[in-house]
Parts: structure tokens; C-alpha cells; sequence
């Protein structure tokens, strides 16, 4: 069964598309079969993965909807991994499920048709809570949390990880944070290293080992619609998701371990 995590933090800008794409991509070059879902009506993610999201035969839209089933919505890509696309057209679904019974689950069992044939699934979020995004999080079993190691992120964090608890205990009592991931990470900044601390008393082991540091190619390659490893593979972008993949990987496997 696929391992279904959402990459969210109600910050926009702090590096979620950029590590939804990138993450989904190392995975698959790790040779493990991911399914990328864009829950971001931006399509950012879309995008990135080199699909075009005015050009989709079908989105996420459509599933949400439940006009068509998720396999039939699943886009092709050419960047290793599968794609469920998103576009503007996600904005309008808000309203048109909202007086549906069990609205918040619609992306949960949709995605329960599929999740025998991925090893990963990878939700990128809006930055907002909307309904959509509460699909998101009643559809994963973990959050990876980007966050930008700024005077401000720490502000932000205690909403975060509310509003993660409310939705466990609501609607998904097994979804937990599974890693706190640093990005856009300057080594030489000392504010850095003073959130960086903080982050590391407040989560412990769920902040990653590995950074993302700040790095132009990372910005450069959605343009190309190409996630990192295939822009530029030696770049230290694409260095760092890879071993984010390898550190993901690592942990799964110990906790597999340890309850066996
Ligand atoms: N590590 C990085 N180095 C440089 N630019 C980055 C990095 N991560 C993200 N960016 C850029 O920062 C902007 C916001 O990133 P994005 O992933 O879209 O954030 P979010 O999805 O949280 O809104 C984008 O222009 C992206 O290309
Ligand atoms: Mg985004």
C-alpha cells in the first residue's frame, strides 16, 4: 500500500510545490513508483511536472467531483511519475461540494482505488485551509511540513500544528506530522541557525537531517516544466532531493522495523 503524504504549511512561499515536484520525482528516481496530486488550483505543481494544466482531458477537479474515476483522471508525464493535475477549475469545487455528506473524504476514497499501485502519493496543498485542502489531510497518513528558516515561520507554527490536531481528532485519527523539512536554508545566516535551533527543540526527530538550501535552479526549472533532477542533475538543489528521498526512505524502513 502506498505510504500518502501532503506536503502543506498555511505559509504560501515556503518551498510545498517545489518539494511535492522535486520529492515526487527522487522518489522515482529511487525507483519507487509515486503518484504526484496537485491540490492547488494554481497547478503549480502541474506544471512543474511538465503537464499542462489548460490542456488537461481531465484534473482533480473531476474527481473531486466525481465525474470520472481517479484512474481515468490520471494524467500521462514524461518525468517518471504519475500525475493527477489541477487548474484554475479547482477553485469553483469548494461550493459545489459543500453541502455534500462526507465532502471531506471525496480525495480519501478516490484515492483508495488507486493505492495499491503506487508506493508513494504526494498531496501539495494551498496555502489555505480550505475545503480542499482539509481532503488533502483527511486523505494522508502523514504532513511533511516545509518551512523557511525565517523570524516569522515560528509565528506560524503553532496554527500549523492546531490545525493538524484538529483534523486528527475530527476526521483522520491517524494522520501525524512525518517530517519538518528546512528550505531555502543559508548556512551563513545566523538567523538560520537560530530558527534552525528552535525547530529542532520544538520537533525533535521529525526535523530532517537534510536542508534544502537556497538555490536558483530550483527556481529556474518549473519554468522548463522539469523538476530538478532532470534540469540539472549536478546542481545542489537537486543534490539535496535526493537525499531528503533517501532520508524518507530510511525512516520508513527503521519504523517498519520497529513494528515488526
Ligand atoms: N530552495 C529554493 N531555492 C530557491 N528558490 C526556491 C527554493 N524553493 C522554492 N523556491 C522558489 O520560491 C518560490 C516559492 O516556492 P513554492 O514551492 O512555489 O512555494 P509554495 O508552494 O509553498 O507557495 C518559487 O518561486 C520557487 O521557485
Ligand atoms: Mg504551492
Amino acid at each position: 500500500m502506498a505510504q500518502i503524504i501532503a506536503i502543506a504549511n498555511q505559509k504560501g512561499g515556503v518551498g510545498k510545490t517545489t518539494t511535492a515536484v522535486n520529492l515526487a520525482a527522487s522518489l522515482a528516481v529511487l525507483k519507487k513508483r509515486v503518484l504526484l496530486v496537485d491540490m492547488d488550483s494554481q497547478g503549480n505543481a502541474t506544471m512543474g511536472s511538465g503537464v499542462q494544466k489548460n490542456d488537461l482531458l481531465y484534473s482533480v477537479t473531476d474527481v473531486l467531483l466525481g465525474e470520472v474515476p481517479i484512474e481515468t483522471a490520471i494524467a500521462k508525464s514524461e518525468v517518471g511519475y504519475k500525475v493527477l493535475g489541477s487548474n484554475r477549475d479547482l477553485a469553483g469545487v469548494e461550493l459545489a461540494i459543500a453541502e455534500q455528506d462526507g465532502r471531506e473524504f471525496i480525495l480519501r476514497d478516490a484515492l483508495k482505488e488507486v493505492e495499491s499501485s503506487f508506493d508513494y502519493i504526494i498531496v501539495d496543498c494551498a496555502p489555505s485551509l480550505s475545503l480542499i485542502t482539509v481532503n488533502a489531510l483527511s486523505a494522508v497518513q502523514g504532513v511533511l511540513i516545509p518551512m523557511q528558516c525565517e523570524y516569522y515561520a515560528l509565528e506560524g507554527l503553532a496554527d500549523l500544528t492546531q490545525t493538524i490536531d484538529r483534523i486528527q481528532q475530527a476526521l483522520n485519527p491517524e494522520l501525524e506530522i512525518i517530517g519538518v523539512l528546512r528550505t531555502m536554508y543559508d548556512a551563513r545566516s545566523a538567523l538560520t541557525k537560530d530558527v534552525s535551533e528552535e525547530l529542532s527543540q520544538y520537533f525533535g526527530k521529525k526535523l530532517y537531517d537534510t536542508v534544502i538550501p537556497r538555490n536558483i535552479r530550483l527556481a529556474e526549472a518549473p519554468a522548463h516544466g522539469l523538476p530538478i533532477i532532470y534540469f540539472e542533475k549536478s546542481s545542489k538543489g537537486a543534490v539535496a532531493y535526493l537525499n531528503l528521498a533517501a532520508e524518507m526512505l530510511k525512516k520508513s524502513k527503521v519504523k517498519k522495523g520497529s513494528k515488526a
